[in-house]
């Protein structure tokens, strides 16, 4: 499967376990559905349990709603300490963005905190029971982002929603790019790869900070964008489809807004080998968690 149009396109998930997170609602409810349609036994990891286990039961097959707020390390510890199984495919789906600058429970700006830090530790801490894949859903809005390294956080410039939120979603982008140079240089077959769903009209609001264009945005969604299923195609395609490690998978139609997901390019700041590696040891050091793969012995 090297595109995909529908998620019933999907291969046979049979004995496969597969996480996602954010999985309550959206995009990462409709990757959850289409795995568990396929076969999957499905982790829901929601920071709101009694809507993931609604979720949970309006899905056939074997589909689970476990605690994981992304906002709190302690929290991605708890989820991880309760994950005893083998895991097939991790799936790091949940975003959101906030209109004014918030922090998470560890004092790490929302955005960045729960988009890309969140994901970073809860990738680390659960890579060793990971067979298969670590796919992290970003936005088309990383092409229009920087890394500020100076003030990863927003705490010294005035607070630019949209910049903090593009910010977090190139770091998603970086991540998986160094965490699959990681996993090469140790002779892993598991391979990261990444989404972008184009525009969905899901629970997900833009709030850019500027009141008429986030209003904008609200009335075009239903009309223009693509449904939460339509977002979730390209999940599926980098997840369980024909992505070369460390690819990317988008709509292939609209310039890129909707349509059937293929393999596509991310912006070239996306791709720059020094900056993902200066990112990651800031993560390691926020987060205090690290890349836990050594090479085997056979490797
Ligand atoms: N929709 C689009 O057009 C679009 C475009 C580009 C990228 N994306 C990306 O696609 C992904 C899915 O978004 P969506 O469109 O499906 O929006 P959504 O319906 O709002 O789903 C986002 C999910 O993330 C969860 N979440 C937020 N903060 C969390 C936290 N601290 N801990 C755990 N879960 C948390 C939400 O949980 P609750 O249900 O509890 O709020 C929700 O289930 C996000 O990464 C988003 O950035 C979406």
């Amino acid at each position: 499967m090297s595109t995909i149009s529908s998620p019933s396109q999907l291969s046979d998930q049979t004995g496969r376990t597969v996480v996602i997170t954010g999985a309550g609602s959206g995009i990462g409810r409709a990757a959850a559905n289409a795995f568990a349609a396929r076969g999957a036994r499905v982790i829901l990891a929601v920071r709101d349990l009694d809507k993931g286990r609604d979720a949970a039961d309006a899905m056939d097959g074997s589909v689970e709603a476990r605690s994981l707020d992304l906002a709190s390390l302690a929290s991605v510890h708890a989820f991880v300490d309760g994950v005893q199984e083998p895991v097939d495919i991790l799936v790091n789906n949940a975003g959101a963005m906030t209109g004014s600058r918030t922090q998470t429970r560890d004092g790490f700006e929302s955005q960045f905190g729960v988009n890309h830090l969140g994901h970073f530790a809860l990738t680390n801490l659960l890579l060793d029971r990971i067979g298969s894949r670590v796919v992290t859903v970003t936005s088309s809005a990383h092409s229009s982002a920087r890394i500020d390294f100076d003030d990863l956080q927003w705490e010294r410039r005035a607070y630019r929603p949209f910049g903090a939120y593009g910010q977090s979603k190139l770091a998603n982008l970086l991540f998986t790019a160094e965490l699959q140079r990681r996993l090469t240089g140790i002779g892993s077959s598991v391979i990261a790869t990444a989404a972008h769903p184009g525009w969905a009209s899901t629970g997900f609001r833009i709030s850019s900070g500027n009141r008429v264009l986030d209003a904008l945005m609200a009335l075009s969604t239903p009309l223009l964008a693509h449904g939460p299923d339509g977002g979730a195609l390209p999940t599926l395609l980098a997840a369980a489809g024909e992505v070369p490690a460390g690819g990317f998978a988008g709509p292939s139609r609209m310039g890129g807004v909707r349509g059937p997901a293929a393999v596509v390019e991310p912006a070239a700041q996306a791709k720059d080998p020094d900056v993902a590696r200066r990112l990651w040891d800031v993560s390691e050091r926020l987060t205090g968690t690290r890349f836990p793969l050594v090479a085997s012995a056979e490797a």
